[in-house]
């Protein structure tokens, strides 16, 4: 049997945590499938287009996985696409109760399908895309912390909406 995960997320944008997070996974499942859900409380910078496209660019070197949206459930996603997991990553203690919760709903809503978080690596333990949303916005340097074509898409962004 293929063990799939779905790696659910905003990337708005994805960032090099993500990436460390999808080469830990490919160690542990055959398949993942990174998708685009929508999440009510936060407010987006990039279009999903926009996300698909940075993500694409990033992950176009790993056969494995594939790059998906869903507007819905997370849990009926993972059944339309028999995966087994969700995989999430768990950088500090502050993501823990956010996790928990979110889990458990999952596990509620569908017993069969496990989470299943991994650590990201030491360097990438502050690393959000909210602070970099943050830092990028005010002209910090944020260049060691994402892929170079997201780097470049968050200053486009920011000089676009400068011009508004
Ligand atoms: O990267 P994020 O914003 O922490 O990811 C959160 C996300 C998108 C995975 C979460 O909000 C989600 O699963 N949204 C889809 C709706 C859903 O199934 N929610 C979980 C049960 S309430």
């Amino acid at each position: 049997m293929e063990r799939t995960a779905i790696y659910p997320g905003s990337f708005d944008p994805v960032t090099n945590g993500h990436i460390d997070i999808i080469t830990r996974g490919l160690k542990i499942f055959d398949k993942i499938i990174v998708t685009i859900l929508e999440n009510p409380a936060k407010q987006v910078l990039f279009t999903v287009p926009e996300r698909i496209s940075m993500l694409q660019e990033v992950l176009q070197k790993f056969e494995r996985v594939e790059i998906a949206s869903y507007d819905g459930l997370l849990v009926d996603f993972a059944v339309q696409r028999n995966a087994q997991a969700i995989l999430r990553g768990m950088r500090a203690v502050s993501d823990f109760e956010y996790e928990f919760q979110m889990a458990l709903m999952n596990r509620k809503l569908n017993r069969n399908i496990q989470t299943v978080f991994l650590m990201t690596g030491l360097r990438w333990i502050f690393t959000s895309s909210s602070i970099i949303k943050e830092a990028s916005q005010f002209g910090g340097d944020i260049q060691s912390m994402v892929p170079s074509v997201v780097y470049k898409r968050l200053i486009e962004k920011y000089n676009s909406k400068k011009r508004k």
